[in-house]
């Protein structure tokens, strides 16, 4: 049976993210420079993307640049951006005609203007757009998430607009660049490194995680029916007994 029949469409992540991770390693086995690693990347993220919306994922969020790539060389800095506004061109038309919805979290100002500006179109012509929401994490930082969330909560105690008392999970959720999205249930990582690298600490507090070896740019839509039927098979007690969820 191919790995698609596989798929049970009753128990899919309602929130997948993917840490896209090993675009410079693919560049440099072939002996080719890593911004080539990162165009290709792209074509992973359109298989992502198309596969994840035909399967009927409602949330996918890419991790494309965190906070700390900025400290990369200004050429990748630079080439990474144009990929963006390139790709965000590029496939305006595809996520209209598939009615998916794109939107960003991350320190947006951050971009330059032109990418900025483009991404910002994007999300408002798709914004009604509801098969599914594609959310990319650009300038994103979880602990910086995290520090904004405490100073937006620390000012309403100050002005007297919420009690300490009141702070629990539902209004920190509020706060997060990911107000409208449920935590995450599947967080894939590719390229064989083992680590969270600094993204969506807090929503990911019950996700299954998963780690392939598989370098970015090799990671199609087999690899991802193959992360999902692992998912599904597993069993997530949420912190009870298996006997207690039968
Ligand atoms: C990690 O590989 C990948 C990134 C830092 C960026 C991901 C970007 C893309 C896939 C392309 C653009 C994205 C969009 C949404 C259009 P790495 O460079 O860290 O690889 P390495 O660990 O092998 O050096």
């Amino acid at each position: 049976m191919d790995l698609k029949a596989q798929i049970q469409s009753n128990k899919l992540p309602n929130h997948l993210a993917i840490i896209m991770d090993g675009n410079g390693r693919w560049a440099k086995q072939k002996g080719m420079v890593r911004v080539i690693g990162h165009e290709n990347g792209t074509k992973s993220v359109r298989d992502v993307v198309e596969a994840s919306a035909e399967i009927g994922i409602k949330n996918l969020t890419l991790y494309a640049f965190s906070t700390e790539n900025w400290k990369r060389p200004k050429l990748e800095v630079q080439t990474l951006m144009k990929l963006l506004v390139k790709s965000l061109k590029k496939e305006i038309k595809t996520l209209q005609e598939n009615n998916i919805r794109l939107m960003a979290i991350g320190n947006l100002s951050d971009l330059p203007k032109k990418a900025h500006k483009e991404l910002l179109e994007v999300i408002e012509k798709t914004k009604n757009n509801s098969h599914m929401t594609l959310t990319l994490a650009l300038s994103y930082g979880s602990r910086e998430e995290i520090i904004k969330v405490i100073k937006e909560l620390t000012d309403k105690v100050k002005n007297n607009i919420i009690s300490v008392e009141s702070i629990d999970e539902s209004i920190i959720n509020k706060h997060l660049y990911t107000h409208n999205l449920p935590d995450v249930d599947l967080l894939i990582r590719t390229s064989g490194e083992h680590r969270i690298s600094n993204f969506l600490l807090w929503q990911i507090a019950y996700a299954e995680l998963y780690f392939t070896d598989i370098l970015w740019p090799d990671f199609k839509k087999d690899n991802l029916y193959e992360a999902l039927i692992d998912y599904q098979n597993r069993e997530r007690r949420f912190g009870k007994t298996s006997e207690q969820l039968s």
